[in-house]
């Protein structure tokens, strides 16, 4: 059957949230994982698209891995550039629309307030480098586009800061985290409805007319990662007992591999301007998060909406 969206990336946090709630609504997806569809492999593209002809392709998959990027610099470019390109090649040849997901480490985090989508990019690491390079590609081959920058996605499935911290907490009663990087946190779940919401404007001739391009799609709100994990335990406090201790520490105290942004916040308006389409407040969605994790039920995400 003619699926109307076509997901890859189809195991990683978002993947694994679109695959779900596309199928809970009024709509068909099929969903790849990188086993069935490598998307740096542009011949599997080309295949898989032609055979499927779907309504819309929801790109999904990503090299995430932040710090390893950068000894990894020909891996990240391989699927955060040369993926996109692919299949924004695949698609223009059959004429099918092309949701991407971008980041906001193509910023270098110097800006006084929110970024806009116009803003200068100037990724600071290889992977917001890499990124940038996806988001270029896609503008060169194929008009028909949607690049949606989001910024700290966190997830039921997958690897993330709030799982990260919930482990550490089971064995450390104080916890030293960044306070001088500020971002918006994003709930994969949240962000998997914004893209299908998207998707279901192509299918039923809806797009508004400046609705092809680049926009911001965040959890609504910013903060830091120090206080990001304090709201984690506060949050998570009735069913783990004893919470740890939060201190806030500066960046220079905690080298990484990758320099990241000091401020990454983004600026929504547009997609709400255009779109209608507003995220919930990070703390809101993070509640949701922690109750589905916490309670072990990955499957409330799909029969809560
Ligand atoms: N996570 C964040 O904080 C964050 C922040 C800003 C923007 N974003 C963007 O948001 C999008 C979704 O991120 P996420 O958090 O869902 O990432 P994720 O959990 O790391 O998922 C990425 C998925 O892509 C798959 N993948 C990697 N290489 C592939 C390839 N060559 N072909 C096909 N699939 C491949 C991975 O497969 P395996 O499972 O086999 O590795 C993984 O399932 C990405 O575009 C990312 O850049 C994420």
């Amino acid at each position: 059957m003619t699926p109307d969206v076509l997901i890859t990336g189809a195991s990683g946090q978002l993947g694994w949230e679109l695959e779900r709630r596309a199928a809970t609504k009024d709509r068909t997806a099929k969903a790849f994982d990188r086993a069935n569809l490598n998307i740096t492999d542009a011949d599997s593209i080309k295949r898989i698209i032609e055979t499927n002809a779907p309504k819309v392709v929801i790109n999904a998959a990503a090299y995430t891995s932040v710090d390893k990027a950068e000894t990894e610099p020909a891996a990240a470019f391989a699927v955060n550039r040369d993926g996109p390109a692919n299949l924004a090649a695949a698609c223009s040849t059959n004429d099918i629309p092309l949701i991407h997901v971008s980041t906001d480490y193509v910023f270098d985090g110097t800006k006084t307030g929110p970024y806009n989508e116009d803003d200068a990019v100037a990724a600071l690491g290889v992977y917001g480098a890499s990124k940038l390079a996806g988001e270029d590609a896609i503008r060169r081959h194929h008009t028909n586009h949607v690049i949606l920058r989001t910024a700290w996605v966190y997830g039921v499935n997958g690897q993330n800061f709030v799982k990260t911290m919930l482990r550490l907490a089971e064995k450390q009663s104080a916890l030293r985290v960044v306070q001088d990087q500020i971002g918006c946190p994003t709930f994969a779940g949240d962000l998997a409805d914004a893209i299908l919401n998207i998707a279901d404007h192509f299918m039923t001739d809806t797009r508004p007319t400046e609705g092809l391009g680049t926009f911001h799609c965040t959890g609504i709100g910013q903060t830091s990662w120090c206080d990001f994990a304090r709201k984690i335990f506060e949050l998570a406090a009735p069913s783990m007992g004893d919470i740890p201790t939060v201190d806030g520490i500066s960046t220079a105290d905690y080298p990484t591999p990758a320099q990241r942004p000091a401020n990454s916040e983004l600026d929504c308006g547009k997609l709400s301007r255009i779109y209608g389409i507003t995220l919930r407040p990070w703390q809101e969605a993070l509640a949701e998060m922690l109750q589905i994790t916490l309670s072990g039920d990955s499957h409330a995400a799909k029969e809560t909406r």
